[in-house]
């Protein structure tokens, strides 16, 4: 891996085995993107992918006889109103009221490793040998403002990040109105754009949409989150592309507020792909002296599919994002408590609960909303951390202690972020509310969104939950957030920073996230927004894990989990076994079917288990036997192969290979079943050719076994007779089958 810099040209190549991003300084001083996708040979006269045409209207840059327009270049970080015509990727507005700037190259430097953005999140490189950094610093005289544009290359991975910096130096304050954390440019559009979409229940369906000319945007304005209705991420892939074929290039933001990810194709067919802070209603004003770093962009090539794409995103988030004692390990199976009791329990019911639950082997119980001041709907008492001792007269302290004595560790739900008007909280602080003074305050699920812009805010709220933590045993907390932000506006801002208030409340949460993790370094953090509404990288990196989605039910969660895999590693997906009928879509699967897809995520339960037979009991506890021992495999260990698509089959199927190829674990899942049908193939993808595989799975209780090569499992594919899905249920059965390479 390096970053070299050719003098003579101005040329810039950052490269690896696999990857090439060449970057220009024109003529003008701005920087151009002359080349980015898979490795080509360096050389000074890279240049040549630089192309300038005369054509009409062209607005010149330079000087006569320059014809050099940035109308038709392609740019690494465009600006507005110097004859480019596109979307930019910043506008600085100026005392003067103009918007016009013109940042040309002063220096760079390239450094080992890579520097952190915190407070924000960002990946990270462990030893400095991992990756190298870019930074190419550019100056506008006229308002005094430097831009620092920086590149990080991995040295394993086919990944370059990228972020970028204002600075104000000069006497005048200015005012960001737009920065996008990244723009490329490439050449032509014969892309298909890939969105992850979707709502409550149903988050990040992947939508696939051919470019044309003109903007496609994937975007979110909800103030708390990335959302569920869009993921920061797009990806653009060639026609034709598949799981194992094909050129894509994935882009991903790491941040979790007001988002936008756009594709521009001009007239003359450049594509221009840009993501970073939604510029919609933000402005953040720079007085003489201060910085604004935007969040950071991951992008990733891969010549060889989406399915390589995605496996480099797990493997970089899961192990260069996401940092703490449980980015390595396995983690516990849970009870959550939720769909259980929802907010009917009491002591008695919930050590009841966790003691069946020991019987099945399950190894942390988890106690959702509900346990605090007067909540006992969703009416009253967000913001009153502290224990409803009519529901828990032992406290969380005590509870949390018998929890422990019956062989679980314990853990707990908060939604630190929110306030209901019912609450103590406030009662005391009627103006902590993000809220427009003589505006209607909207309200959802009947709770506000508490200002945590402010520092004060964010103390009291940690003080009061640490003061739970401190006096109580626990080993896991689940961080919800269950509303969108309105009347966006804070009393302790001044008018001309009140644009500021969607990302300030964001590093609000991060600082709360910062405090926490650093004071309880051995808690596993679970985040969560109603389910799936802020599943983002900038959340990965507080919070190893994520509820995946508020539908539970296994059918729905093949497309949710599928969804999510496209950039998001299995292992930090919150997935449970619920019962059923299902409680959102009153659908009957077996609960084999459940139990195979919830392993492929954090696995746990979300029911009653007081309420089931020992049968089923015994069931769960051969459940949890199988996934302790494979979760090393599908979570940390082992790659994620996506193999068959519900999004365009009757039937999903997923893998986890180990990174040896020695052993894999295989889910297969079908929607409906067909009455005399042909048999299926379940064609594997990931093993090793040569190696002869036992390949084993269970129907209708029986353990059935057979063997093949990788290269038949792979090309030819597994028969599979629906006389076996017709024993495991039918409708919705599934499959797992476990693969172990036998000694030569
Ligand atoms: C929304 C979450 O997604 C659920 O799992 C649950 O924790 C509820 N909130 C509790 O209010």
């Amino acid at each position: 891996m390096s970053i070299i810099y050719h003098k003579n040209t101005r040329i810039f190549h950052l490269t690896n085995s696999s990857i090439s991003y060449v970057i220009r300084i024109m003529e003008n001083g701005q920087a151009e993107n002359l080349y980015y996708g898979k490795k080509i040979h360096d050389r000074e006269g890279l240049e040549c992918f630089h192309e300038e045409a005369m054509r009409s209207h062209l607005a010149v840059a330079l000087p006569e006889p320059s014809i050099l327009s940035m109308q038709y270049t392609r740019q690494e970080y465009p600006g507005y109103g110097r004859g480019d015509y596109r979307s930019p990727a910043f506008v600085i507005l100026q005392e003067s009221g103009s918007r016009i700037s013109d940042f040309t190259y002063v220096s760079h430097r390239i450094e080992e490793g890579k520097p952190s953005l915190a407070p924000l999140p960002a990946t990270y490189a462990e030893d400095p040998s991992e990756a190298q950094t870019l930074t190419i610093c550019f100056h506008d005289d006229l308002s005094d403002t430097d831009l620092d544009l920086v590149y990080t290359i991995y040295r394993d991975y086919p990944v370059i990040t990228r972020h970028a910096r204002i600075s104000q130096k000069g006497p005048e304050s200015v005012t960001i109105e737009r920065a996008m954390s990244a723009s490329v440019e490439l050449p032509d559009k014969k892309f298909e754009m890939i969105r992850l979409t979707g709502a409550w229940a149903r988050e990040r369906y992947i939508k696939t949409t051919p470019l044309e000319v003109g903007i496609q945007a994937v975007h979110s304005l909800t103030g708390t989150g990335s959302s569920a209705e869009a993921n920061p991420f797009l990806a653009l892939q060639r026609p034709g592309t598949t799981e194992s074929a094909g050129e894509v290039y994935g882009f991903s933001l790491v941040y979790s507020g007001n988002f936008l990810a756009q594709t521009e194709v001009s007239s003359f067919d450049l594509t221009r792909v840009m993501l970073g802070i939604n510029p919609e209603s933000f402005a953040w004003k720079l007085e003489s002296g201060e910085s604004f770093t935007t969040p950071e962009a991951v992008m990733v090539y891969s010549d060889q599919g989406l399915g390589h794409m995605s496996r480099v995103y797990h493997r970089l988030y899961r192990t260069r994002l996401v940092r703490g004692v449980w980015r390595d390990r396995p983690r516990p199976i849970l009870l959550n408590n939720w769909e259980g009791t929802y907010f009917d329990f009491d002591e008695n019911k919930l050590l009841e609960m966790a003691s069946r639950a020991a019987e099945a082997g399950i190894e942390l119980f988890v106690l959702d909303d509900g346990w605090f001041g007067k909540r006992n709907d969703d009416y009253a008492g967000l913001g009153d951390w502290f224990c409803n001792m009519e529901k828990i007269p032992s406290g969380i302290s005590g509870l949390s202690e018998k929890i422990e004595a019956l062989g679980l560790k314990f853990g707990l739900w908060v939604e630190l972020e929110m306030i209901n008007k019912d609450s103590d909280l406030y009662r005391a602080h009627p103006d902590w509310l993000i809220a427009c003074p003589g505006r209607f305050e909207s309200h959802s699920r009947h709770q506000h969104v508490l200002d945590f812009t402010r520092k004060e805010v964010v103390d009291h709220i940690y003080e009061m939950i640490c003061r739970v933590i401190d006096s109580s045993r626990i080993s896991y907390i689940k961080w919800d957030m269950n509303r969108y932000m309105t009347e966006p506006f804070s009393v302790a801002l001044p008018a001309d920073r009140q644009g500021e208030v969607m990302h300030r409340y964001i590093l609000g949460v991060y600082d709360l996230y910062t405090r926490l993790t650093e004071r309880f370094p051995e808690i596993l953090f679970e985040s969560c927004a109603s389910g799936g509404a802020r599943f983002d990288p900038g959340m990965l990196y507080f919070a190893p894990q994520a509820w995946t989605s508020d539908d539970t039910d296994a059918y729905e969660r093949c497309k949710i989990q599928y969804g999510s895999s496209l950039v998001y590693p299995v292992v930090s997906m919150g997935a449970h076994v619920s019962a059923v009928p299902n409680h959102q879509l009153a659908r009957t699967t077996p609960i084999e079917t459940r139990a195979a897809v919830a392993m492929f995520g954090t696995f746990g339960y979300e029911l009653d288990p007081a309420m089931l037979s020992d049968y089923d009991i015994e069931i769960i506890k051969g459940q949890t036997d199988f996934v302790k021992k494979y979760r090393d495999l599908i979570q940390i260990d082992g790659d994620f192969y996506r193999l068959l698509s519900p999004f365009e089959g009757n039937e999903t199927a997923f893998a986890a290979v180990s990174r040896d190829k020695k052993r894999a674990v295989a889910t297969f899942v079908q929607r409906l079943n067909k009455v005399n049908a042909s048999w299926l193939r379940l064609r594997f993808a990931g093993l090793a050719e040569d190696v002869l595989y036992r390949v084993s799975h269970q129907v209708g209780g029986n353990i059935l076994t057979t063997e093949a090569y990788g290269d038949e499992l792979m090309y030819a594919g597994l028969p599979i007779d629906r006389e076996e899905l017709l024993r495991q249920g039918g409708d919705f059965a599934a499959l797992v089958f476990t693969l172990e390479a036998k000694e030569a």
